[in-house]
């Protein structure tokens, strides 16, 4: 790795991975990288065994009842379509928020014009937060589903999640939580959150690789298969088995990218949640306080630090995000994200939905040199720009 690169571009992916992961994935798959669960052979069975115990692990972590309803997926996208696609029906109705990522707002838009679903989208204030009691006031008879993005992606916010699992719980609608953001840096406990299913993805804050991602389900919630085929069970039969997991996991498993998750998981762990989100959030505070001292910087989102991840977005008056990105990037050697990240609606509520933001996203190792050359840099853009 480039030893003078100040990555913060964390919300896109971590980077890099925490020391001996890498390393310590690749031995193990070297030991035992056969197919699971699909052989009678010792190997086989123990590469089934690191299936089950990973699920175990997720299941506790996410506060689910059954290592079976944890279902491994190739990311988030994939497992917030698998419940859309898996679960809604004509005529059906789902509120959701301005909070949302494509990979939420646009299998919804699909679902609307191939299956004729309705969706209502409930705003956020200026903060960053929704109002449980929008979502109370936006729920219908038809309504099937309730899907709340956990943490923004562009403002940090954390939502009031656990109040709207209450208000679902008590109209007997499902909760949805896309957990990408969240998970690895603040709680996500189902039972609390009385949610019914969380997406979460394995490559950023549980420091796994890509590729591999999952959904908690609750057992009352059932969802159909979105995709048919080898399972290693029941074999002789044409029907794709209802049984959890295999029911909603066709072909052979991502192996690899599994025990890099544990692996990632097992080193946040190490360190501890709490301990790695409070640095995370001393950071931002310290990013949030220079950038907010620089004339010319325009700073969304929270003013607190509480009900926040470590993601602060931005913009210089006067300064195209993408001029700024490829300025820090090429004469300062620091990676952000421009654009409107995946989040066109909050862009829109931003009024920065034609030219986008620059945010910056700190992971577990930042530190407070690379906030001070951040805030340095963009205080010579600003001054440039003035
Ligand atoms: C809030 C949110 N949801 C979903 C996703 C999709 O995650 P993945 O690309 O790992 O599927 C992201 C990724 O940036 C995200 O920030």
């Amino acid at each position: 790795m480039d030893p003078e690169l100040i990555y913060l571009d964390n919300a896109a992916t971590t980077f890099p991975k925490p020391p001996g992961v890498l390393e310590a994935m690749m031995a193990r798959y070297r030991q035992i990288g056969v197919s699971p669960g699909r052989g009678s052979y010792d190997r086989a069975a123990e590469a089934e065994g690191v299936l089950h115990q990973a699920r175990e692990k997720l299941a506790r972590f996410f506060g689910a009842p059954d290592p079976d309803r944890v279902i491994f997926t190739a990311n988030a996208t994939d497992s917030l379509n698998l419940v859309l696609s898996g679960l809604l029906q004509p005529g059906d109705h789902v509120v959701t928020t301005r909070l949302e990522h494509n990979s939420v707002l646009r299998p919804l838009h699909h679902l609307q014009q191939r299956l004729g679903i309705s969706c209502s989208l409930v705003p956020f204030s200026g903060e960053g937060f929704i109002d449980p009691d929008d979502v109370a006031a936006a729920i219908r008879p038809e309504t099937r589903l309730v899907v709340v993005n956990h943490a923004s992606n562009v403002l940090g916010t954390v939502q009031p999640v656990g109040d709207v699992g209450g208000i679902c719980a008590a109209r007997r609608i499902a909760l949805l939580v896309d957990a990408s953001q969240s998970a690895g840096k603040v709680p996500v406990d189902m039972a609390a959150m009385k949610a019914y299913a969380v997406a979460f993805t394995g490559h950023k804050s549980l420091y796994g690789p890509t590729g591999i991602g999952g959904l908690v389900l609750h057992p009352e919630l059932e969802i159909a298969p979105t995709r048919f085929g080898g399972t290693g069970i029941e074999s002789s039969s044409r029907v794709h088995t209802p049984r959890y997991p295999h029911r909603l996991e066709a072909g052979t498993h991502n192996l690899m990218g599994i025990i890099g998750l544990i692996l990632g998981m097992d080193y946040l762990m190490g360190r501890g949640l709490a301990a790695v989100h409070g640095r995370e959030t001393v950071l931002t505070e310290r990013l949030r306080a220079g950038l907010s001292e620089i004339r010319g910087v325009e700073l969304y989102g929270p003013t607190a630090a509480s009900n926040r991840v470590a993601v602060l977005s931005v913009n210089i008056q006067g300064a195209a995000p993408e001029d700024v990105g490829a300025i820090l990037d090429g004469d300062f050697n620091i990676a952000v994200r421009v654009g409107l990240h995946c989040a066109p609606l909050v862009h829109e509520a931003l009024g920065t939905a034609r030219r986008g933001a620059v945010r910056f996203s700190l992971g577990c190792f930042n530190t407070e040199a690379d906030i001070d050359r951040a805030v340095a840099a963009m205080a010579l853009i600003a001054g440039q720009h003035s």
